[in-house]
């Protein structure tokens, strides 16, 4: 394992990767600029994550040809944007580590990346998480135990159960050291879709902490009008 020891207390910064389309969305415009409750959903995230106490800084990483993210989320002067995302979330990711290195961020300061579509995030589940992994060697995300029964699917009808004993959805923040996670995605990001996978492949075993349902990510048509539902009730 590689050892952190500085002498310095490491930071910990966020990083959003906000550089998708949305195309399980159906929406007309890339969702994270789907407007829910008066704002975009981007704006909600960024607000959840502003509220989080001792953050050095937070990164959005956006699409080369966004437009949209200084109209839609006004007043994110104290944040980061670089428009170098990619083509795949692991390289929005990829993207936005090398923004941070070149912002001072160092290989002991933790990064928490969290998904754009996650707007329900609330800043004690992320207090939690930092928490857990502050004294951990690896990191963790935080995430839900599977409650249904899982089937295997093919065209519509079921080719087995699963067995959901230990199974857990993962959510994000995922939290890892930069000096972790920048060589575990570069070691491919094939398949890649969490930055927890990436260090698993290297061998390691993140931490699991536990957060609500309400953490979902807004990905399918009708999850809009669910988060907004719970965005106005709040
Ligand atoms: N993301 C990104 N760069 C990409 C793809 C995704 O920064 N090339 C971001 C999305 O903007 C989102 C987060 O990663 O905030 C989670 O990805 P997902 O929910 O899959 O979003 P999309 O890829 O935009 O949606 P879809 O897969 O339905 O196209
Ligand atoms: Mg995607």
């Amino acid at each position: 394992m590689t050892s952190y020891a500085t002498g310095l207390e490491p930071r910990c910064y966020a990083l959003v990767p906000a550089a998708g389309v949305g195309a399980r969305s159906g929406a007309a415009v890339p969702k994270q600029y789907v407007p829910l409750a008066g704002r975009a959903m981007l704006a909600h995230t960024l607000e959840a994550l502003a509220a989080v106490p001792g953050l050095a800084g937070t990164l959005v990483v956006l699409s080369p040809e966004d437009e949209q993210f200084e109209m839609a989320v006004p007043g994110f002067d104290a944040g980061w944007v670089a428009r170098s995302g990619g083509a795949t979330r692991a390289d929005s990711v990829a993207a936005g580590l090398r923004e941070l290195q070149a912002r001072g961020a160092q290989p002991h300061d933790w990064v928490l990346v969290h998904d754009a579509a996650r707007c329900l995030l609330r800043p004690e589940w992320v207090t939690r998480l930092i928490e857990a992994c502050a004294e951990d060697e690896v990191g963790g995300l935080l995430a839900l135990p599977v409650a249904d029964t899982l089937k295997q699917g093919s065209h519509g009808r079921v080719m087995a159960t699963v067995d959901r004993a230990g199974k857990w959805a993962a959510q994000t923040p995922q939290m890892f050291r930069l000096g972790l996670l920048q060589p575990a995605l570069a070691a491919g990001t094939e398949g890649v879709t969490d930055e927890a996978s990436a260090v698993e492949a290297l061998g390691h075993q993140p931490l699991l902490v536990e957060a609500p349902l309400e953490n979902f990510k807004v990905t399918w048509p009708a999850d809009f009008a669910l988060a907004e539902r719970l965005l106005t009730s709040r």
